[in-house]
């Protein structure tokens, strides 16, 4: 057996991998770090990346590609289906029947749930999920619980706030199943018609103390060490005065900053619309976009693992 247990392996849901598994990720990607460019430049080289994306992306595009290039290999994909054969009707099995021809491993986003999983059992190489539906996100919660762990060096005995859409948010699921192998309280803040859904939490509740809010009472945010800010998901409401109806609900800002812990981190996956006062950028508070760097280096890190039996030269 392979020492590396990553090593080929599908990262269609963060449930697939266990808290062991996660803090070893999280110890990787900081060896990751140290490499020299020179032996990064190796580890991914004469190897192709494939990506599909059915949806918008910058970051998680963005940062596989440039990470896969930082390992010395290439990405081919498709990022616009008006420009692929997926425009004349040709199928998602087909479309990652013929990309597993082209490449080593294949990103995948599209807009239904279980489009990863689907795409696993087809594909020979590995597919690793970059958003199915409003279902998981998996390397985005990997990223975010690396970002938390950095910033306050432990992840057990945190208090942290999840606000905005935590009905179509895909982020704020894999992150719950994440936080779910952790010793952790959170407070989940949204709108009731953007309320969590039961049915997707149900498993992870007897692990997770969860408490559900309205609004940002200053009880709550007195507590939280993290508040974890998400857009509200447009696009994913069957009826757009649905949206109307609470769109800018909430926006995390100075004011909210003042009723908070000094150190209180703001994350957010991004892309941000209005959820957060341009001005909160300047304060030590956000960590936005240190954890969309992170997403390069834990992405890249990951790639490693799945490319290479022994990337790390362990006995
Ligand atoms: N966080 C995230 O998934 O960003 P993109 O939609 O830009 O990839």
């Amino acid at each position: 057996m392979s020492l590396n247990h990553f090593y080929k392996k599908d990262i269609v849901s963060i449930n697939d991998f266990s808290r062991d598994d996660l803090n070893r990720i999280f110890k990787y990607t900081d060896n990751f770090k140290l490499l020299d460019h020179s032996i990064k430049g190796e580890l991914g080289k004469g190897r192709t990346l494939g990506y599909l994306f059915y949806e918008p992306s910058t970051r998680t595009r963005m940062s596989f590609e440039s990470a896969m290039a930082s390992l010395g290999g290439s990405s081919i994909g498709i990022v616009d289906s008006k420009i692929s054969s997926i425009e004349k009707g040709e199928s998602l099995a087909d479309t990652i029947r013929i990309m597993d021809m082209y490449s080593d491993v294949i990103v995948l986003r599209h807009p239904f749930d279980g489009s990863s999983k689907f795409a696993a059992e087809l594909a020979e190489n590995p597919i690793i999920n970059a958003g199915s539906g409003s279902e998981e996100h998996p390397t985005q919660a990997m990223l975010d619980l690396y970002t938390i762990f950095k910033e306050k060096g432990n992840i057990d005995g945190l208090v942290i706030g999840i606000v905005g859409d935590l009905k179509y948010g895909r982020t704020v699921y894999s992150l719950l199943y994440g936080l779910a192998k952790y010793d952790v309280n959170v407070y989940l803040i949204s709108p009731p018609s953007l309320a969590i859904r039961k049915e997707s939490v149900y498993e992870i509740e007897k692990n997770l103390k969860l408490k559900e809010y309205n609004y940002l009472y200053d009880d709550v945010l007195k507590k939280l060490d993290i508040l974890y800010v998400t857009r509200i998901q447009k696009e994913r409401f069957p009826d757009i005065q649905e949206y109307e109806k609470v769109k800018g609900t909430y926006k995390v800002d100075s004011s909210v900053l003042e009723k908070s812990k000094i150190d209180i981190s703001i994350m957010h996956p991004l892309p941000r619309v209005d959820e957060i006062d341009y001005r909160i950028d300047e304060t030590k508070n956000a960590i936005y976009f240190k954890q969309a760097r992170y997403g390069k280096e834990l992405r890249a890190t990951l790639l490693t693992l799945i490319l290479n039996e022994n990337p790390f030269n362990e006995e």
